[in-house]
């Protein structure tokens, strides 16, 4: 939105010309990949373009995540932003449309708030049957102190009219071919909480690009699609947004339903607060220990909006449960951090978990209800660890040699899909025909080009792969 204010990259030019046209990966277009990919660094890469990272969870030692560290969510590429040229724009029902510039969002009252992000997709790769999308697994979620102004404040600048109900949020970030942008809508009562800010500072620095550079919403305790990134377009409605970032995306069923059922998107409903969970970060899964040696079980719990109350660990796969201590470093919307010292004594493999509960009374559950959208995966935390000698390394499988690319179907990934996206996020995808026929459906009507037949080629191929 707002085109005439971003430079971007001639490579997205170039890409989207690509898309428009036939379609090709550019030398450009490599180049920027390489780039990207290289800039992840200790973080798990489950897409290069765009931008999606995870924290390996042995390193989120820390109450707070240092920037480096924090996960990166992104639809669509990062913009590139010329802060000189920079402009927030406010308006629809309000009485007096504003554009803003940064250094005068800057001199009004800054608030400065420790809040917990999580995608709301955080622990999909764990659903069966398996769901499209980025196959997160614990690592989406860090906390950060964030610095900005709250969103009250603008909004009472630009004098919201009472039909205003709710407020539209849309960044520099634009879609990919015919791939709408990326808008997020947010009912007012929580806009203009006082906590909700439209951030610059991310832990005392200038928020780093990957993380919205040079402004982007927090709404603290909601689902991490609502904190928008690169946001420099507000508006005042009295309706949500129509577009399937809002009508289709981020929701969930209303009422349980079978996995793996489709859901008519009438009988879902907007997530808004995160649901309580708790993550074992040390020791990790598959860690071997010393019998008799002192070994420290932590990890974070977080409940949204709703503070942590207990946490309780298991060394005996559930049989007994023992409460946590709960780290001093404590602040609405943020996680806690908790410990319990443990020393093995028998030699064997163990089943470490987790269960937090929240001051609201949620606890955790032992399995996930299954959702179309992958979404708010927060059953009991599991570790398996072992203790004493490394456990006879399993009998080898014959290794069934992946099926070989084609030579056609790696020829229309190559052509038809990398265009928007790495091939990355589709190798990673568990799915089956019935979910990659959905799949590049869905990838057709963004703008990939397939004739019925190079469908069916590619669903095949897909279909193997991912076995
Ligand atoms: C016109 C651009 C475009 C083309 C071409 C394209 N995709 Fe995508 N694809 C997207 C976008 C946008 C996303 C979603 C990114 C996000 O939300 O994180 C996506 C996501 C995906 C995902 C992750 C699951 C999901 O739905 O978020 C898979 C798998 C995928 N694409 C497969 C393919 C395949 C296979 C092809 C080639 C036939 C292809 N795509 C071509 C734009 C495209």
């Amino acid at each position: 939105m707002t085109l005439a204010r971003v430079t971007r990259r001639s490579f997205f030019d170039a890409t989207l010309r690509a898309i428009i046209g036939a379609a090709f990966v550019g030398r450009d277009g490599l180049a920027a990949l390489a780039q990207q990919a290289s800039s992840s660094g200790p973080l798990i890469v489950h897409s290069a373009r765009p931008q999606d990272l995870e924290t390996p969870v042995n390193l989120l030692t820390s109450w707070i995540t240092p920037n480096d560290l924090f996960y990166v969510r992104s639809h669509f590429y990062a913009p590139t932003i010329d802060e000189a040229q920079w402009m927030l724009q406010v308006d629809g029902d309000v009485a007096t449309p504003l554009t803003l510039r940064l250094d005068e969002l800057m001199r009004m009252r800054p608030r400065t708030l420790p809040v917990t992000l999580e995608c709301a997709g955080n622990g999909r790769g764990n659903y069966q049957p398996p769901v499209a999308g980025v196959q997160w697994r614990k690592g989406a979620v860090g906390t950060a102190r964030w610095t900005g102004v709250p969103l009250a404040d603008v909004l009472e600048r630009a004098g919201r009219r009472p039909s205003g109900k709710f407020v539209w949020f849309d960044g520099a970030d634009i879609g990919l071919g015919r791939a709408p942008d990326f808008i997020r809508s947010l009912p007012l009562d929580k806009a203009i909480h006082r906590d909700t800010l439209l951030a610059y500072e991310m832990n005392g620095e200038r928020l780093p690009i990957a993380h919205g550079f040079p402004l982007r919403v927090i709404v603290p305790g909601w689902e991490g699609a609502y904190n928008v990134k690169w946001v420099n377009h507000i508006t005042v409605s009295d309706r949500e947004h129509p577009g399937p970032f809002v009508s289709t995306s981020y929701r969930v069923p209303r009422w349980p339903v079978t996995s793996g059922a489709s859901v008519d998107a009438a009988d879902t409903v907007p997530i808004r607060g995160l649901v309580v969970k708790s993550i074992i970060t040390s020791p990790l899964h598959g860690a071997n220990l010393i019998p008799g040696g002192a070994t420290m079980i932590t990890g974070f719990a977080w409940g949204g909006e709703y503070d942590i109350r207990a946490v309780e660990v298991s060394i005996d796969g559930g049989r007994t449960w023992a409460a946590a201590r709960l780290g001093q470093e404590r602040a609405p919307y943020a996680w806690r951090q908790f410990t319990l010292p443990w020393r093995p004594d028998h030699p064997g493999s163990r089943v470490l978990l987790s269960r937090a509960t929240d001051a609201r009374g949620r606890r955790q559950p032992l399995a996930a209800d299954w959702n179309p959208g992958g979404y708010l995966w927060n059953a009991v935390d599991m570790v398996r660890v072992n203790v004493g000698e490394p456990e006879p390394a399993a009998p080898q499988r014959a290794t069934v040699a992946p099926p070989p690319d084609t030579d056609a179907a790696a020829g229309l990934l190559k052509s038809r899909c990398t265009v928007c996206h790495s091939t990355d996020l589709i190798d990673a995808q568990r799915l089956d025909d019935g979910g990659w026929r959905r799949e590049l459906a869905k990838m057709q009507g963004w703008g990939a080009q397939l004739s019925p037949d190079e469908r069916d080629l590619l669903v095949n191929h897909l279909v193997q792969r991912s076995k």
